[in-house]
């Protein structure tokens, strides 16, 4: 069966679904992404990632082509059209195909805007139980992180050298503190039990997992503080974890091949982890 794709008001088969070479977003990268992930069909913290794309497209001053409810019914029409139980729906929203190769904004054009499905079992996946090793690596990205663009060459080139390592993500670094991962959000877990993460900024995407960990976390008294953390902070703490829509809560073992603790993920990721997805069945749309 083939899996169905949304581009511009069409539903079409995935291998037809396509865009034109003047498209912007192939040319100039001048588009917006989001992943929602999907579990048990339906549509996890989709309301958080609905209202970051809002806010992404306004950072570019690019304007939806549909009202949010209206992406989220396609979302969920994908999803049932491609009969997926768990995986994540991809969207993308570009400034459209003009005539030319004007840098810029054309007038008159409509945005672009695609949609397909994937599948993934998040839950399931052999790596929730294990944990994944990092690598880091120099953080060369632009300074505007905090918009979700398809600008992600960087990224590319950071997850491509961690598979070559044997990694499952790389940890970006810029002035000798992590920034975030390649395409998730860094934890810490310090001796003293406080769970930090990065504070939001230009510096990295505010993650929607970050944000319903940290408040999950928040709300069962655990302390947490948003402040960059060093590799060597994190060699030296009790555990480590990435969460993002695609992985949820996900232990980190190894940084550069020293291990992160015990070399396992540890008892706060895994809580944190069933808590995450707890809260994900009950929020999902
Ligand atoms: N990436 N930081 C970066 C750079 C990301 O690309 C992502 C998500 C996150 C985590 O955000 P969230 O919890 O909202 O998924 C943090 C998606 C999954 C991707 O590019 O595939």
């Amino acid at each position: 069966l083939e899996k169905i794709a949304y581009v511009n008001g069409s539903y079409v088969p995935l291998s037809e679904a396509k865009v034109s070479v003047l498209d912007r977003g192939f040319l100039f990268a001048d588009g917006i992404y989001e992943v929602a992930a999907v579990l048990d069909g339906k549509l996890i913290d989709n309301a958080s990632h609905l209202a970051r794309l809002e806010r992404s497209v306004g950072e570019i001053r690019l304007e939806l082509p549909e009202t949010t409810a209206r992406i989220q019914e396609i979302q969920q029409e994908l999803v049932t059209r491609n009969q997926l139980v768990n995986g994540m729906v991809y969207l993308e929203v570009t400034r459209g195909a003009d005539t030319g190769r004007d840098f810029a904004f054309p007038k008159g054009v409509k945005p672009t805007l695609v949609m397909f499905t994937a599948e993934k079992d998040i839950v399931g996946a052999p790596s929730a139980r294990t944990g994944i090793n990092v690598i880091t690596v120099p953080d060369i990205r632009w300074e505007r992180r905090d918009i979700k663009s398809v600008a992600l060459l960087a990224q590319v080139l950071a997850k491509q050298a961690a598979a070559e390592a044997g990694a499952g993500e790389a940890w970006m670094i810029q002035d000798g503190k992590v920034t975030e991962g390649g395409s998730s959000s860094a934890f810490i877990l310090t001796q003293d039990d406080v769970i930090v993460t990065r504070q939001n900024g230009s510096e990295i995407l505010p993650g929607c997992t970050r944000k319903a960990v940290v408040a999950l976390a928040e709300e069962r008294q655990l302390r947490v503080e948003e402040r960059a953390f060093s590799i060597e902070e994190a060699l030296a703490a009790k555990e480590a974890f990435i969460t993002s829509a695609t992985v949820f809560v996900q232990g980190v073992v190894a940084i550069d091949g020293r291990k992160v603790g015990n070399g396992k993920p540890g008892p706060l990721t895994d809580r944190l982890r069933e808590i995450y997805v707890e809260f994900a069945k009950a929020t999902a749309v």
